[in-house]
């Protein structure tokens, strides 16, 4: 008879969603709400057949060749997020262990909160918030705290994959024109938004806000830069639910210093959970990377990497 298989899951999740593994492994929960450190995964994962991980967890190939070729056996890595940064996916492969992923379930969330920081941000919810706390509010001003009215405005997403998708149908309602560049073509009979399809010069161009919705992968990093900052136009506004280090934050503090950008919404940073002092200002929002922050949504997500292990204990037992 063959071993049961010993799951590692790198932080708590609820008890009723591992319930799913029903005596099929050997499940091991570490506590605590910290990421493992690089050195604690080399020295535990060789011992577990399956992981489940989260985002912040250093999976690098030297990790993943220790876990698997190197005496260890690890054969899948089910992690609880669609973005995969911090996994080296072909090292992975190349170590025989499947990774999986959580794409779909944390789209209308995401989506949401990128939404709350466009409107957050372009209606200068920070500054208008300061004014009342510090007992500046006195009157009512013809001019006072004016942001971008929204109705006719141009949202320009950067990558136009399902929460890109997902964002533009809420601008919609808002609305909004929406202008999208992706690196593949979509069809745009059927997209609910009706996107117009552009390249980056055109988008960049055309946007009163700009939206990142792209992985982040090595020749996304500080695709958001200088120059791109600079295309658009004046007093336009950035968003970012993606990744941080797909935008160079000293590039946008300097944009935000000269007035080039109005404002920034950010849920994500380059260096988390740095944060660049200069964005610590009223033209900017932070939130600390809670895109799929909602109860049912994160259960979603948790649930979906259980599944991941649950498939390959099915093949790999079939
Ligand atoms: C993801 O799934 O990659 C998100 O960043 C988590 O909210």
């Amino acid at each position: 008879m063959k071993p049961i298989p010993r799951v590692l899951v790198t932080r708590p999740i609820p008890p009723t969603i591992l319930a799913a593994f029903d005596g099929r492994a050997d499940v091991i929960v570490r506590q605590g709400p910290e990421p493992p450190t690089r050195d604690e995964l080399l020295q535990s994962l060789p011992a577990f057949d399956a992981v489940i991980t989260m985002l912040t967890d250093p999976l690098d190939a030297a990790v993943l060749r220790a876990a698997s070729l190197c005496g260890g056996r690890l054969r899948v890595l089910s992690q609880i997020a669609v973005g995969l940064d911090n996994v080296d996916v072909a090292g992975a492969r190349a170590c025989g262990i499947t990774v999986c992923n959580t794409p779909g379930v944390l789209t209308d969330a995401t989506a949401d909160l990128c939404f709350a920081l466009l409107l957050a941000t372009c209606r200068r919810l920070p500054a208008a918030r300061r004014q009342i706390v510090e007992g500046r509010w006195s009157t009512w001003e013809l001019e006072g705290l004016c942001g971008l009215e929204l109705r006719g405005a141009r949202l320009g997403l950067l990558g136009y994959g399902r929460i890109g998708r997902a964002v533009a149908v809420r601008a919609r309602a808002f609305g909004m024109e929406v202008l999208a560049c992706n690196r593949s073509p979509w069809a745009t009979d059927g997209d609910p938004a009706h996107a117009r399809a552009c390249g980056l010069a055109e988008l960049l161009d055309g946007a009163d806000v700009l939206s990142v919705h792209v992985p982040l992968l090595a020749d996304t990093r500080h695709l958001v830069d200088e120059g791109v900052l600079r295309r658009l136009r004046r007093g336009a506004y950035l968003i970012n639910t993606a990744r941080g280090p797909i935008v160079d934050e000293a590039a946008v503090v300097r944009a935000l210093d000269d007035g080039h950008l109005a404002g920034a919404g950010l849920d994500v940073f380059e260096d988390e959970p740095r944060i660049h002092p200069g964005l610590f200002r009223d033209e900017v929002v932070l939130t600390p990377h809670i895109g799929s922050a909602t109860l049912v949504t994160r259960h979603r997500m948790a649930t979906a990497a259980v599944e991941g292990v649950l498939r390959w204990i099915g093949q790999a037992s079939g």
